[in-house]
């Protein structure tokens, strides 16, 4: 069997493959459907310094490739989090990476130093989607200024890896990767969800309440895909593919472009028990082709004259 062990930012996984952040609860509501430990770590859903309700209903809403939601970091809040969830996730023998947000760059700090000394907290995953409420409701994401003191702060809170997640929704994304490598961060997932939103033509309504939304599933993998190479391409820190992911060969198409581990999201709402038999296939698939480690498939494409263009300039 093809060696699946992966290290990422000094995390020794069994295998590359993480839980996207919201899309399986913390972890432990879907342990019927997937055993903890059949996972390379479990990436929590956004937990927020105070309880949020979230945004009203309708928050989700099908496309013909994947899905829109709005559920506006709905959680319990960090109390919640370090009192019923993290005792919990300790005896599975987890890998377990805590997604922290904030509106302001004291609250990451805040959230970063509460985790910092929690054992069954393996690592902190910065959610720089959420808006800055300090700075006119923009996302931390879209500025590398602000991604970068986001996680400086981050960085100056805790001794554990710290993950930045980043948006597809900008212009550049790998001047956010360097902002964000130069504020200290180990690795970066990419990307989270795309903004996007559909509408009912009879009605004249919009599908979210919040009319537009995040985007998500197999239809953004092309975009996930290029937006996970870019990053790995201006750091040198690894990098988590994350974006449309839903069988074994996506996720080698985001290991060849230079990702270390991948994050399986929305493909878990059509089958939720996928995630914890992904490993197992993406095994089974490198035996087949006498690959005998997964980190031989890591950075390997073959593109010379692609590497030669501009970032971003048309084929
Ligand atoms: C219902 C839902 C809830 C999500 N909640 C969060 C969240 O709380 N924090 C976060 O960083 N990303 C969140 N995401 C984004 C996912 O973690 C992931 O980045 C995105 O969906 C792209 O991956 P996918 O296409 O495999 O789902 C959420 C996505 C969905 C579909």
């Amino acid at each position: 069997m093809a060696n699946m062990a992966v290290t990422v930012a000094g995390l020794e996984l069994a295998n590359p493959v993480m839980s996207a952040s919201g899309t399986y609860g913390h972890g432990l509501e879907m342990r019927h459907f997937a055993a903890p430990a059949s996972l390379g770590a479990w990436v929590s859903k956004t937990v927020t310094r105070k309880p949020r309700p979230g945004n009203p209903l309708p928050r989700i809403a099908e496309t013909e490739a994947g899905f829109l939601n709005s559920i506006g970091l709905e959680n319990r809040g960090i109390d919640s989090y370090l009192r019923d969830v993290l005792p919990d996730m300790a005896r599975e023998h987890a890998v377990v990476i805590t997604n922290i947000g904030g509106e302001s760059v004291d609250d990451f700090a805040e959230l970063a130093a509460r985790l910092d000394g929690e054992r069954a907290c393996h690592a902190l995953e910065v959610n720089l989607s959420c808006p800055n409420v300090q700075g006119g409701k923009l996302p931390f994401s879209t500025s590398p200024a602000m991604a970068e003191s986001v996680i400086a702060r981050v960085r100056a809170a805790t001794k554990k890896p710290v993950f930045a997640k980043l948006s597809p929704n900008v212009s550049d994304i790998g001047e956010i990767a360097r902002a964000v490598e130069a504020g200290g961060a180990d690795g970066i997932t990419a990307v989270n969800t795309l903004l996007g939103m559909r509408v009912d033509w009879k009605t004249r309504r919009p599908a979210l309440n919040t009319i537009q939304g995040g985007y998500s599933g197999i239809g953004i993998k092309p975009i996930a895909l290029r937006c996970a190479w870019s990053c790995a391409r201006a750091v040198s820190i690894p990098v988590i593919g994350c974006g449309g992911i839903a069988c074994a060969e996506d996720a080698f198409e985001f290991l060849v472009v230079g990702c270390r581990a991948v994050q399986f999201g929305t493909a878990s709402f059509t089958d939720p028990g996928k995630i914890g038999r992904l490993a197992a296939e993406m095994s089974q698939l490198l035996d087949q082709h006498g690959i005998a480690s997964v980190t031989d498939l890591i950075g390997t494409l073959r593109a010379p004259n692609v590497l030669a263009k501009t970032p971003g300039a048309p084929s």
